[in-house]
């Protein structure tokens, strides 16, 4: 997996530029004013290309967005912005000299810790960088949406000025872990000379119950305040693919 966005990292803006990460910035600001209104400090987790990070910095945050692919750091990086700062890091093992009040971990992040030890030690990581009080905010995959709706074969094809992008992806369901892999197929199309370039993507992604984050709240000094949709604010449900959870530190 540690490979899996050292190319993926070029084609990632372009793949989720119909994400409304504003949207999402807002939505994030609201769940931080209703819950720890006072909270300024962010760390964020799995933090991509930055893009809630600038957002967020707008609306008067200051974030340190960690991120394990060195190239998706690159991107966040190559436009500086006072309080945004990035840092090339694997969320499982970091140590900061610096506490936060909010921790974030969005677009399913969480969902890529496939293995126990993993989350604990995310999760016990987050707590100890944690202010008195400080929320842990994070979306995940659903197991009941999951299970329900089960995943599909599906392609998504996208241009811009420089590259057309096509993307396959075939899931795999292993039911007994909770884990669905997704393989993707990516032909990437350079469009000054035609060349084409198609490389593969495995991304283990893993899903989770209610109680599940509950007992690994409760084993790691949280608790859960509350879980909805995603941006959505919807109650989960089995249509809710993205749930998303507020914890608190104990
Ligand atoms: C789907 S992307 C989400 C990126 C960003 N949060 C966003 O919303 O656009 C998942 C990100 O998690 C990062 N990631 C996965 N496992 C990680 C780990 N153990 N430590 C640090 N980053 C990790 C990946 O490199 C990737 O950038």
């Amino acid at each position: 997996m540690s490979q899996n966005f050292k190319l993926y990292s070029q084609y990632y803006d372009l793949l989720y530029r119909d994400k409304n990460y504003q949207a999402e910035a807002n939505y994030l600001h609201q769940l931080i004013k209703q819950y720890r209104p006072q909270s300024t400090e962010l760390l964020e987790l799995g933090s991509g290309t930055g893009k809630h990070a600038y957002l967020l910095a707008k609306l008067g945050y200051h974030t340190l967005g960690l991120e394990r692919s060195a190239e998706m750091v690159e991107i966040a990086n190559k436009t500086p912005m006072e309080h945004v700062a990035f840092k090339v890091a694997d969320i499982t093992d970091f140590q900061l000299n610096k506490s936060f009040d909010v921790a974030l971990s969005l677009f399913h992040v969480i969902s890529y810790l496939t293995d126990n030890d993993s989350l604990i030690n995310t999760f016990k990581n987050v707590n100890r960088h944690l202010n008195q009080d400080g929320l842990f905010i994070f979306d995940v995959w659903h197991s009941p949406a999951v299970n329900f709706q089960v995943p599909e074969k599906r392609s998504k094809t996208l241009q811009d000025e420089h590259i057309h992008v096509t993307r396959h992806a075939a899931p795999v369901i292993d039911r007994e872990h909770n884990i669905v892999e997704v393989n993707y197929e990516i032909t990437v199309e350079d469009l000054k000379n035609g060349q084409k370039t198609t490389f593969g993507e495995n991304h283990p992604m893993r899903h989770f119950s209610k109680p599940e984050i509950e007992l690994l709240a409760y084993a790691t000094g949280f608790e859960v305040l509350h879980a909805e949709e995603f941006l959505s604010k919807a109650p989960s449900s089995v249509e809710t693919w993205g749930v998303c959870y507020i914890l608190r530190k104990k």
